[in-house]
């Protein structure tokens, strides 16, 4: 099973898939490494880890790097651009994302990032989380696949809230890859 990341920052959730993989706790290949931005930190973890990895933009050359790679599963971690309906075609039920709140909830465009933490605090909620989903065409809408919870502390700041979701965020990606492959 080859498995693709697509990518736009620091890839520490890819991270946390390829170290799953190296020690078997995911059985599948990360094989692919696109990146729409060539100062993601992604990049350079694909280079120490030697996987190939492309800065690519355009989706019908993505959808071809996935093809040549023979991608099974595309993770999107921390991706900030829409892949196009082809690419959704093509890998019908093959592509997840991971998103920092427990969906619906804020979710959808400008929703990435301290964005999202700093709603939730604004919000007053005491509980967050992250998600999960199968991607469809609207942002962070697809089906669910796997949710966890994280609960907001008093003195939690933006920053504080975002650390605690994202180490979550790891353990929670790998199970459900894990499940999925
Ligand atoms: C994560 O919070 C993920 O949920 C969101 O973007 C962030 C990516 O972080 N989609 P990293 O690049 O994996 O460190």
């Amino acid at each position: 099973m080859n498995i693709a990341f697509l990518v736009s920052g620091n890839g520490s959730n890819m991270q946390a898939v390829i170290d799953a993989c190296k020690n078997n706790t995911i059985k599948a290949k990360p094989s692919l490494v696109i990146s729409n931005k060539s100062q993601a930190y992604a990049l350079k973890r694909a280079e120490i880890e030697n996987i190939p990895a492309f800065v690519i933009k355009d989706n019908q050359v993505i959808l071809e790097k996935l093809q040549e790679y023979q991608i099974d599963l595309i993770i999107l971690a921390g991706y900030l651009k829409k892949i196009s309906n082809d690419i959704l075609h093509y890998y019908k039920n093959k592509i997840i994302n991971i998103h920092p709140s427990l969906l619906p909830k804020y979710g959808g465009k400008g929703m990435y990032g301290l964005h999202v933490h700093k709603a939730v605090l604004a919000a007053g909620e005491n509980i967050t989380g992250a998600t999960v989903h199968w991607v469809s065409e609207e942002y962070d809408q697809g089906p669910i696949l796997a949710q966890v919870k994280v609960p907001i502390l008093k003195e939690d700041t933006p920053q504080s809230l975002g650390k605690r979701v994202l180490e979550q965020e790891h353990q929670l990606l790998i199970t459900t890859v894990q499940q999925l492959v």
